[in-house]
């Protein structure tokens, strides 16, 4: 799988990165609000396990699924080093063949964070497999990369790099890692999403990360202006929650509940 090349570096590059770690955390400060100690949810696309852990650390049980079998080894090394096996159970789950998921289990929830939701297009079949696996009254949380991220276009224009600045518009973008391995990646607007979700699912609400904060791959432009990047938090919280920067995000976090 793709983001095996990837794995053994991804703490390393972003989780443990300073910025990564800050918009961890209005993640997870999102995740305290929708899950309580007792609940079992559903995590998509857990990469190294950093969420599915801190939640296990506040007595939430998870179900950390990825499609790649180094991502969940990696969580699966950390789980057990922090004796917390009892709330986390790791099992591979592909996005793009969820007819192969064979567990019964019906969670209190489900999330995903920091764009595994973009390595689909069956939209529609996420809502059916979810519909099949979660209680009445779950809610859900998705970290989605935008179909618009004010940083990346305004950056990558003004280096007249037009071709990254607009990437996002295409409907889907081949993606290559250094290794040579390849995959596509969709950016769903909010209402697409929607589209797919509804009737069964009500929007609770969306907020923008990474709206005044960098896109990982350009990280370096603030870390090397400690004022600036402040300056960046904080407008990145006052104005994350509102239109328009709710979308114009690296990645947007959509709340729904499935009714
Ligand atoms: C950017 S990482 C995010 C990881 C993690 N959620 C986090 O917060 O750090 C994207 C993750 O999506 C997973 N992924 C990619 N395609 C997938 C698919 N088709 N089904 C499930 N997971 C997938 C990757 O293996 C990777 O772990």
């Amino acid at each position: 799988m793709s983001f095996d090349v990837v794995a053994a570096n991804y703490d390393q590059e972003f989780t443990q990165h300073p910025i990564g770690l800050w918009l961890r955390q209005r993640i997870q400060a999102r995740l305290a609000q929708l899950f309580s100690a007792g609940d079992v949810v559903l995590e998509i696309g857990c990469g190294t396990g950093e969420d599915a852990i801190w939640l296990a650390q506040r007595g939430i049980k998870v179900v950390a699924t990825d499609a790649s079998p180094m991502m969940l080894e990696i969580t699966q090394r950390k789980v057990s080093s922090l004796g917390l096996d009892d709330f986390v159970t790791c099992r591979l789950l592909d996005l793009n063949q969820l007819p192969l998921w064979k567990e019964s289990l019906r969670f209190n929830g489900v999330f995903s964070n920091f764009g595994p939701i973009n390595c689909t297009e069956r939209y529609s079949d996420l809502a059916d497999f979810l519909m099949r696996h979660l209680q009445s009254g779950a809610k859900l949380g998705f970290g989605v990369m935008s179909p618009f991220c004010l940083w990346e276009s305004v950056w990558h224009s003004l280096h007249l790099d037009f071709k990254t600045a607009f990437r996002r518009l295409k409907k889907q973008q081949l993606v290559t890692f250094a290794d040579g391995t390849q995959f596509l990646v969709y950016y769903p607007s909010v209402k697409r999403l929607m589209n797919a979700f509804m009737p069964h699912f009500k929007k609770l609400g969306v907020m923008g990360l990474g709206v005044w904060v960098p896109p990982s791959d350009i990280f370096g432009v603030l870390e090397r202006h400690p004022r600036l990047l402040r300056l960046s938090y904080w407008l990145e919280r006052q104005t994350a929650a509102y239109w328009p920067f709710r979308t114009w995000a690296d990645h947007y976090w959509l709340e729904m509940a499935y009714v």
